[in-house]
C-alpha cells in the first residue's frame, strides 16, 4: 500500500472498528496526522475518560495507554508498538516504593505519570509536568517523595517552601542528553531568540533559560507570543505541532540529541495494524488498576 492508501485504509477500520486514535506530541508528524487527538499526557489523560468509541489506539508509550485503560477501563485499549516503553518509568519498581514507605511512613509519595500502573497503585497521587507544582502545594503534605523523576522533582521543589520533597534517582534519558554547554552554545548564535525547555531537563539547563513547561504548555507559550523564532528544549516531535500551528513562526531545535527512540518506534504502518488485528492490548490486574485510578482521579480534582 502507497501512504496515500495505508490512510484511507486507517480511516475506513476507524469507522467500522468505531475507534478513536489518541497520540502524543512526540510522535512523528504523519501519526499525529492521522490522531483524533493529540496532547500531552495530562490532556491526553483527560481526553481518555471522555472516550466513548470502543477502541483507543494510543500512539505515545507503554505508561500513557496504560494510564488511558485505568482512566477508562470498560474501553479496548491498544498500544501499536509493544516495545514503545519508557526508560524512566522502568527507573521506579513498586517493590521499592513499598520498602522506602514501611522506613519512612509519615511521607506521602507523588508519582510522575511516566510510571507504570504498581508504582501508581503505591502512590498517593499522581501528576504530570504540567501540574505537578500544583498538586504538592495542594495534597497539604510537610514531607513528599517525588516519583520517579529527580529533575521534575527538583523544579517542583525550587517553587515549593514549606514542604520537604525527597527525590527519587530517575531521570529521562532524553532530556538528560542536554547540557548547559548546549545551552550556552545556542544562546550565542541567537541570543535574542527565547530558550523553552521541558522540566525533565537538568536544573542547570532549567535555570539558563527563558520559558520551563510541559509541552502543551510550551505549545501555548508560543501560540500567545509576539515573538516569531524560538528555540526548543524537548523532544523533537513537538516542532511538528508548532508549525502546523503557527505557521508564520521558526523553531529552532536546542540540540539533535532530542529524540526520545522509544516516541519515534510508531509509525503509519503499525496504526494499521493495531486497527487491524487489535494489537497489542493494555490489560491489568483489577486490583492494580483500580488503586492506581484512585491516584490518577486523585490528581484530576
Ligand atoms: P508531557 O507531560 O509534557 O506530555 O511529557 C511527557 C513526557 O514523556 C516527557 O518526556
Ligand atoms: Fe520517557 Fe523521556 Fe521518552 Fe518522555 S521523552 S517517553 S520521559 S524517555
Amino acid at each position: 500500500m502507497n501512504r496515500e492508501e495505508l490512510i484511507k485504509e486507517i480511516n475506513r477500520l476507524k469507522i467500522e472498528k468505531n475507534a478513536i486514535i489518541l497520540a502524543h506530541n512526540y510522535q512523528i508528524g504523519e501519526v499525529q496526522d492521522i490522531a483524533d487527538f493529540v496532547g500531552d499526557s495530562l490532556q491526553l489523560a483527560k481526553e481518555a475518560i471522555k472516550v466513548k468509541q470502543d477502541l483507543i489506539i494510543f500512539c505515545g508509550v507503554h505508561f500513557m495507554a496504560e494510564s488511558a485503560k485505568i482512566l477508562n477501563p470498560t474501553k479496548k485499549v491498544i498500544l501499536p508498538v509493544k516495545e514503545a516503553g519508557c526508560p524512566m518509568a522502568d527507573m521506579a519498581s513498586a517493590e521499592e516504593i513499598r520498602e522506602f514507605k514501611k522506613k519512612n511512613p509519615e511521607l506521602k509519595v507523588v508519582t510522575y505519570v511516566n510510571s507504570s500502573a504498581e508504582v501508581k497503585a503505591e502512590s498517593y497521587v499522581c501528576c504530570t509536568s504540567a501540574n505537578a507544582v500544583d498538586v504538592v502545594k495542594k495534597i497539604g503534605a510537610k514531607e513528599v517523595l517525588f516519583v520517579p523523576d529527580k529533575n521534575l522533582g527538583s523544579f517542583v521543589d525550587e517553587q515549593i517552601e514549606d514542604v520537604k520533597i525527597m527525590k527519587w534517582e530517575g531521570f529521562c534519558p532524553t532530556h538528560e542528553r542536554v547540557t548547559l554547554e548546549d545551552v550556552e552554545i545556542i544562546r550565542e548564535k541567537h541570543p535574542a531568540v527565547k530558550i523553552l525547555v521541558h522540566p525533565e531537563c537538568r536544573p542547570e539547563v532549567f535555570h539558563a533559560v527563558d520559558f520551563v513547561g510541559s509541552t502543551s504548555q510550551i505549545i501555548e507559550f508560543v501560540k500567545n507570543s509576539e515573538d516569531k523564532k524560538f528555540i526548543i528544549g524537548t523532544e523533537k516531535g513537538i516542532i511538528h505541532s508548532l508549525k502546523k500551528e503557527n505557521p508564520d513562526k521558526e523553531f529552532i531545535i536546542l540540540t539533535e540529541k532530542l529524540i526520545c527512540e522509544n516516541m519515534k518506534k510508531t509509525r503509519l504502518e503499525d496504526v494499521y495494524r493495531a486497527l487491524k488485528n487489535e494489537e497489542f492490548e493494555i490489560s491489568l490486574d483489577e486490583k492494580t488498576a483500580s488503586k492506581a485510578n484512585e491516584a490518577l482521579e486523585r490528581m484530576l480534582k
